[in-house]
């Protein structure tokens, strides 16, 4: 039977909403960033982002249920993720889920925000289905998170490694701030990479041997002191604080070679991704590796996990990397399936955890 489910997805700085078919077809997939709006302060500003959800949600849902040219009575639920995120942002998208399931009498799904990205793997861009084949290792690299996890079947979860301080896309977001790019850092770099050598600077890896395990906190203090030799005087020093330490110097000596930086950085960064993916791919026997969340966008990552892997590699266009939600639409999906439909005091909680028992 046709099933269609509106996701919703407010977790961060985007508002998004999608209808999805059978788990598999867009029908719709709007998504309202607020990236310009946070742009001004280096990084996402919770308190304006929930306030910014209240105001483009309900277009954003009208828009997308027009776009996919659906009526009310035409949905079979209504899925929307509850963490992890931001918990004013998150709270916004769960209320709204709840008015209109309420008010509608569809079931309410709540979602994982990180199963969700990786759902996203399973949408047919074209007439075919991804030939995706389980066991799997899944490398979810975002702003806010950084893990390996073997995928034994949908909803079948283990989590191999971890980063042990700052998630891959933190990792991008500090290192542009520290290089005078814009917010958000990712894709600044990606672009600033294009003109630079990856070898220019030797930037260090931290490998944790023996884990799948990733830690980006070392690189990205080498990067800071490579700055600092290009400067005649820091931004005053504030007390305490990583992001105050990492402002940018304000007088520099000699122009900073951010292209090549950029290109390094990056480098360091895919280099260890990409490795402990294959390794991580080749130790559990995975048939195939899936990329997913917002720094699965970046084409060196996806290069280096591709070249690497000895094992078909999947992962979204970019614009499904970063959050949207048409993967909520997805894990909806699957979630109706197996009959898992939340309860009406659903709550949000900001520190979900894909694995429990797990840190988030
Ligand atoms: O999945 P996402 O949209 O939000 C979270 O769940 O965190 O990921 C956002 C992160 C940001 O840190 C952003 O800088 C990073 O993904 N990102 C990228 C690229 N596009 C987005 N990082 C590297 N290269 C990119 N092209
Ligand atoms: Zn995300």
């Amino acid at each position: 039977m046709v099933k269609r489910i509106l996701g919703i997805e407010t977790s961060c700085d985007e508002t998004a909403a999608a209808v999805i078919k059978d788990g598999c077809r867009i029908l719709s997939n709007v998504v309202a960033t607020q990236m310009d709006l946070h742009a001004r302060y280096g990084g996402v500003f919770p308190e304006m982002a929930s306030r910014q959800h209240i105001l483009s949600i309900i277009p954003v849902i009208r828009q997308a249920m027009a776009e996919a040219k659906t009526g009310w009575d035409d949905l079979d639920a209504v899925a929307v993720v509850y963490g992890p995120g931001l918990p004013g942002s998150l709270l916004v998208g769960v209320n709204v889920a709840k008015g209109l399931a309420l008010g509608r009498g569809l079931p309410l799904i709540g979602v994982n925000h990180i199963e969700a990205h990786i759902l996203t793997n399973w949408l047919m861009l074209n007439d075919e289905p991804p030939a995706i084949e389980f066991p799997l290792v899944c490398l979810v690299v975002s702003g806010g998170h950084t893990e390996l996890v073997l995928m034994r079947d949908f909803g079948q979860y283990t989590r191999l490694g971890a980063t042990i301080d700052d998630a891959a896309g933190e990792a991008f977001d500090k290192v542009g701030r520290l290089l005078g790019l814009p917010y958000p850092g990712g894709p600044a770099i990606e672009k600033a990479a294009q003109e630079g050598s990856p070898v220019a600077f030797s930037l260090p890896r931290a490998w944790l041997k023996g884990t799948y395990d990733f830690s980006f906190s070392g690189l990205k203090t080498a990067v800071l002191h490579i700055v600092q030799r290009y400067e005649t005087q820091s931004s005053k020093p504030r007390p305490g604080g990583t992001k105050r330490k990492l402002a940018r110097p304000t007088k520099l000596v000699r122009p900073l070679p951010v292209a090549n930086l950029a290109a390094s950085f990056q480098a360091a960064v895919t280099d260890v991704l990409a490795e402990k993916t294959r390794l991580a791919a080749e130790a559990s026997g995975a048939r195939c590796v899936l990329l997913a969340g917002g720094v699965a966008a970046n084409q060196a990552l996806r290069r280096s996990v591709r070249e690497q892997a000895g094992l078909p590699v999947f992962y979204p266009p970019p614009h499904l990397c970063t959050d949207n939600a048409a993967g909520v639409g997805v894990a909806g999906y699957r979630a109706l399936l197996e009959g898992r439909v939340s309860d009406w005091d659903l709550d949000v909680v900001p520190g979900l955890r894909l694995v429990k028992g797990t840190q988030a």
